[in-house]
């Protein structure tokens, strides 16, 4: 292994953009579809990844709803959560903030405490094992109205107690464009008023136009993707200045076609520029790697030194939703990076 490949591995790390259903790798879907007594339209595991050739964000979506039909029980969410901690784990990750898409569930019949029983039972044993550290995320899905959203909010809320370890805010994904931020400003307002945290994406395939709407409309704590952006010179400075976190997905801008060629990837600049950037996988089993598999894609294609690796990593609990206590350990072990 490359000294490179040692360093990032050695590198801790939190992860704050990653949709759980996004972690559900071709073996684990074949698995449980045949605990559930599913037909998958593919014959095979290879059959599977050989669909994974996306042309943007939509065709991927249409494959990552279908994949996620075979997630119906508890136990479903429980083991494709314990999995994913395992991929993250052996990538020293210590803190990861999950996504998940209620809506994608509970409209195939699956009820909401399910969802969440499953998902928390898992991180609740990996923190009990190791110490590992996460929060979960709740998203709405932007193609659909805000009154599905608001309903969805309001089904979680009488959870709230039970998971208040775990569910810590809201989020949004999905179609971007077409569905920009204003359409969720009623849903986001309530979510803030009961006191959650608030992030979206923006800024994937959307204009920048959609980072500046889910900043002032939707009061957005972080950005998710956020790389268009770099269109605005006068929203770059915004963000230089509010060190308002964007949580990048390099392998996921490559394989929707964000970007042609990870060398062309515009996180360096957005680095140097002082923003306050993150490496993320986003959705892993779809597109081609966890987290370390990210920091070494842009290392290598973009030249990363060991110092902005380690910014990298600093960025990632800077942003997280986390107490000073939990974040000052960690920032020191980055920071103890720099003098291996
Ligand atoms: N963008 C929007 N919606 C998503 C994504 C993404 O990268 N991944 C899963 N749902
Ligand atoms: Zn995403």
């Amino acid at each position: 292994m490359s000294d490179l490949h040692e360093f990032i591995r050695h590198l801790p790390k939190a992860e704050l953009h990653l949709h759980i259903e996004g972690s559900l790798e071709p073996e684990m879907m074949f698995d449980l579809a045949q605990r559930n007594g599913i037909t998958l339209p593919y014959a095979s595991v290879d059959a599977v990844r050989a669909a994974y050739n996306f042309c943007d964000l939509q065709s991927f979506l249409d494959l990552y709803y279908a994949g996620a039909a075979v997630l119906r029980t508890a136990r479903d969410f429980h083991d494709l959560t314990a999995a994913y901690v395992q991929r993250a784990r052996a990538d020293n990750v210590r803190h990861a903030e999950l996504f998940f898409d209620p809506q994608t569930h509970t409209e195939r019949g699956v009820p909401l405490p399910d969802v969440f029983a499953g998902i928390a039972g898992a991180l609740r044993e990996a923190k009990a094992e190791d110490g590992f550290s996460s929060r979960l995320i709740l998203c709405f899905l932007r193609h659909l109205p805000e009154a599905d959203a608001f309903a969805t909010l309001e089904a979680a809320l009488p959870l709230r107690d039970e998971y208040a370890d775990l569910w810590i805010g809201v989020g949004l994904d999905s179609g971007e464009v077409g569905n920009p931020p204003e359409k969720f400003a009623g849903v986001f307002a309530r979510a803030r008023e009961l006191g959650l945290r608030l992030v979206a994406h923006a800024g994937e395939e959307g204009p920048p136009a959609y980072v500046r709407g889910a900043l002032d409309t939707l009061r957005a704590e972080r950005i998710d993707h956020g790389v268009r952006a770099e269109e605005d010179a006068s929203l770059m400075r915004r963000l230089k200045e509010s060190q308002t976190p964007l949580t990048v997905c390099p392998l996921s801008n490559l394989k929707l076609k964000v970007v042609d060629d990870m060398r062309e990837h515009n996180l360096a600049r957005l680095l140097r520029a002082g923003l306050c950037v993150t490496v993320n996988s986003d959705d892993p089993a779809y597109f081609g790697g966890y987290m370390n598999a990210n920091f070494i894609a842009v290392a290598e294609a973009l030249s990363l030194s060991r110092e902005e690796l380690v910014t990298l990593a600093r960025n990632s609990f800077l942003a997280a939703f986390v107490s000073d206590a939990e974040r000052q350990p960690w920032l020191d072990e980055v920071d103890a990076m720099l003098r291996r």
